[in-house]
């Protein structure tokens, strides 16, 4: 019988609503003590992290946990931490000084409801929260500290915040090819390969299994970023939930700009496939994680 897919997505994603509904306990869980986090910061957090998003990181954290012959659950708090993450980022991107953009996950963007202060202290809140939750990953604390460094690299300037500064730089000049996945493979896939390597680390992945997630990963987040792009021009705000248009109102150079729609969408397909072809010596135990992959491609939001 062939994976579904719908099904899979729904159950794990239920999964990472619970564990993200949980969070507000999360100084009690970590200091001993509730502490006193203020309710307006409670409140800007939890409206963007619980406002829904495919919740596509977490999935995968666990989907690299099951490449192992794992339980995903062993990856949840980690894939967690990465979804909190990723919310900061978008928070910071979608401000006035960056792509100043208005809807997200289908809601007015943070700073258009809690201001812009606000808005930058959810997002440092979140992003510094994020290892607390990730430091309680049930693994050896080796394994801990590899991947609290490895979470650290990812999202910081060598990873996501790297890549938004090249994407910031870049705005309003000539950009070729090669730029541009250099600088999608920082803002974007950097968090999707911390996610899956950090899943399938806490799957008890080898040094090789490690290598393999990571070219799989690495064209997981191109091919993301290039649909990300293609969607900007073809879907409307009902269906992604956030601005269209807005990297051409930002003058940004996309991989639609380069290549056209259906030229982008040629290379993301073969960008994938070449990635999933690296998932062979995980045999059956990488279902989820080809099925995910053509879903990167085939999704419309
Ligand atoms: C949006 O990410 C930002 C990019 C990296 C392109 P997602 O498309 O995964 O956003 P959510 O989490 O579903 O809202
Ligand atoms: C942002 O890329 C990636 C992040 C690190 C947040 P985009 O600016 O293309 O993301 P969207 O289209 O606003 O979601
Ligand atoms: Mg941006
Ligand atoms: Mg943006
Ligand atoms: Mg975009």
């Amino acid at each position: 019988m062939s994976f579904d897919l719908n099904r899979y997505l729904s159950e794990r994603r239920g999964l990472v609503e619970a564990e993200l509904a949980s969070l507000s306990r999360l100084p009690a869980l970590v200091h001993g003590s509730a502490g006193q986090v203020p309710k307006t910061l409670a409140d800007a957090m939890n409206y963007s992290l619980l406002a829904g998003g495919k919740r596509l990181r977490p999935i995968l954290a666990m989907a690299g946990c099951e490449a192992l012959g794992q339980k995903p659950e062993r990856a949840l708090k980690f894939g967690c931490a990465v979804e909190m993450i990723h919310t900061y980022s978008l928070i910071h991107d979608d401000l006035p000084a960056m792509d100043n953009d208005d809807f997200r996950r289908g809601r007015p963007t943070n700073h258009k409801v809690y201001g812009e202060a606000m808005a930058i202290l959810a997002g440092d809140a979140l992003l510094t929260d994020a290892f607390a939750l990730a430091a309680q990953s049930d693994a050896p604390a080796e394994v801990l500290v590899e991947l609290l460094r490895e979470l650290s690299y990812s999202a910081g300037s060598p990873g996501m915040v790297g890549g938004q500064v090249v994407d910031v730089e870049a705005t309003g000049k000539p950009v070729d090819l090669a730029l541009l996945k250099g600088l999608h493979a920082m803002k974007t896939g950097a968090l999707f390969d911390v996610s899956l390597r950090g899943g399938a680390r806490l799957g008890g992945a080898a040094v090789e299994e490690l290598a393999a997630i990571r070219t799989y990963a690495q064209a997981l987040g191109l091919a993301f970023q290039i649909v990300d792009d293609v969607l900007d021009v073809t879907q409307d705000l009902a269906q992604l939930g956030k601005d269209p248009g807005s990297d051409k109102e930002a003058g940004k150079t996309t991989y639609v700009d380069l290549l056209g729609v259906e030229g982008a969408m040629t290379q993301a397909r073969q960008v994938m496939d070449e990635g999933i072809a690296a998932l062979a010596p995980f045999g059956a135990h990488a279902e989820p994680l080809r099925a995910l992959g053509n879903y990167t491609v085939d999704r419309k939001n």
